[in-house]
């Protein structure tokens, strides 16, 4: 039977695929350690669980608004306004089901058939399989390790062309964990702006930095770009909501009622009870978030340290949770890499060609550092073995 021909260019999610071939293996009783994941292993605040719990009981349990709850939207617009000095209305806000949801609906929202949307590369791996799904072309920009795999204005100059319509944005970046500094975006803005490209801003890792480095949003820079910008964000990463699946979206007020539109046509509202639980994170105590931070960069610094000491190549992160490995000195390619190191180290790690770099795989630290310090003891054994 045919089926949609929309969905025969789409390849299943890498980081999902690996995440359940690890799961599968584990479940045959193997030990594996997972990273894979792009989930941080601390439980969800209890304060946050409490809304939840709060939420049920008080039957909070019915449909929202299909953009998401006016106190939500608000806490939104506190929160952006107070952390960074971005000013919306609440027409200008749409929650969905997770940033992914969020991104899925931009893209859908402004993309035309053969319209050009810009991707730096390495990128997220959903970014160019949503493009497609809306018709459009993705327009890979390459980047180099020299640069910390950011795109600078002459990158952009060049690959902007009569039919581009968006540029993704990913800062702190996955996989690379590379940071935009305020001075780099503003040499963008300038093209952006002359050649009116729309800019998605996907901001997920806004909070997870390391070093005392900075975090810049481009929708700041100039009044036209934040007109032109999507910047969206969530609870999933800061918060260790990623079940819970909330994400917003602040925009030009055209496009967020064009994509809750859509939204409202396909999931409806996001979950009311994980909406109450994503305001309590919102606007609850954040001093949590520090300590997660700490932690995460202790897992950082000590994966570097051992992973220095190999034939892997790593690329320190600025931020998110993510290691990016250059692997070219075991002569193997990404994929044929991950799949020995799973089945012969029983360790998961995701293949860098799922981000548009064959000779790189990404090795996550959200899992405990216990976990971190046997799955880098098996990687080492391992390469040992390879040589
Ligand atoms: C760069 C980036 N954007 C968006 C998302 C989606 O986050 P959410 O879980 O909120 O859908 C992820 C999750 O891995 C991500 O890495």
């Amino acid at each position: 039977m045919r089926l949609s021909d929309r969905l025969s260019q789409i390849s299943p999610s890498a980081t999902l695929k690996i995440t359940a071939a690890a799961k599968e293996l584990a479940r045959e009783g193997k030990r594996i350690i997972n990273f894979a994941a792009g989930e941080p292993d601390f439980p969800t605040p209890s304060h946050i669980k409490e809304a939840a719990k709060k939420a049920i009981e008080s039957d909070f349990t019915k449909y929202t608004p299909s953009s998401g709850t006016l106190e939500l939207k608000e806490a939104i617009c506190r929160k952006l306004q107070t952390e960074n000095n971005l000013s919306f209305d609440v027409s200008q806000i749409l929650v969905s089901c997770g940033a992914k949801h969020s991104l899925f609906n931009t893209i859908l929202a402004i993309v035309n058939p053969d319209e050009e949307v810009l991707i730096p590369m390495p990128y997220w791996v959903s970014y160019p399989e949503m493009v497609k799904v809306a018709r459009g072309c993705p327009k890979f920009i390459k980047t180099t390790r020299e640069n910390n795999f950011k795109i600078t204005k002459g990158d952009l100059k060049k690959a902007i062309s009569r039919k581009t319509k968006l540029l993704i944005l990913n800062s702190p970046c996955n996989p690379t964990g590379s940071l935009y500094e305020e001075g780099e975006l503003a040499d963008l803005v300038p093209l952006i702006i002359d050649n009116n490209i729309f800019v998605i801003s996907d901001e997920i890792y806004e909070k997870i930095i390391y070093d005392g480095l900075k975090f810049s949003s481009i929708a700041c820079l100039d009044k036209r770009v934040k007109d032109l910008t999507i910047l969206v964000n969530g609870v999933s990463k800061t918060y260790s909501m990623t079940g819970w699946r909330i994400g917003y979206l602040a925009a030009d007020k055209s496009i967020v009622k064009a994509a809750t539109n859509l939204q409202s046509h396909s999931t409806s509202n996001p979950c009311s009870i994980s909406q109450k639980a994503a305001l309590a994170a919102i606007e609850g105590d954040q001093t949590f978030i520090k300590d997660v931070v700490k932690e995460f960069g202790r897992r950082r610094d000590y994966l570097l340290g051992a992973l220095d000491k190999t034939i892997l190549k790593p690329i320190k992160p600025e931020g998110a949770f993510y290691i990016f490995c250059d692997i070219s000195k075991t002569n193997l390619d990404s994929v044929a890499f991950c799949k020995r190191l799973l089945n012969e180290a029983g360790v998961a790690a995701v293949p860098g060609a799922a981000f548009g770099m064959d000779n790189f795989v990404r090795i996550s630290f959200a899992c405990s550092f216990e976990d971190i310090k046997e799955g880098m003891k098996k990687i080492e054994n391992w390469i040992d073995k390879l040589k």
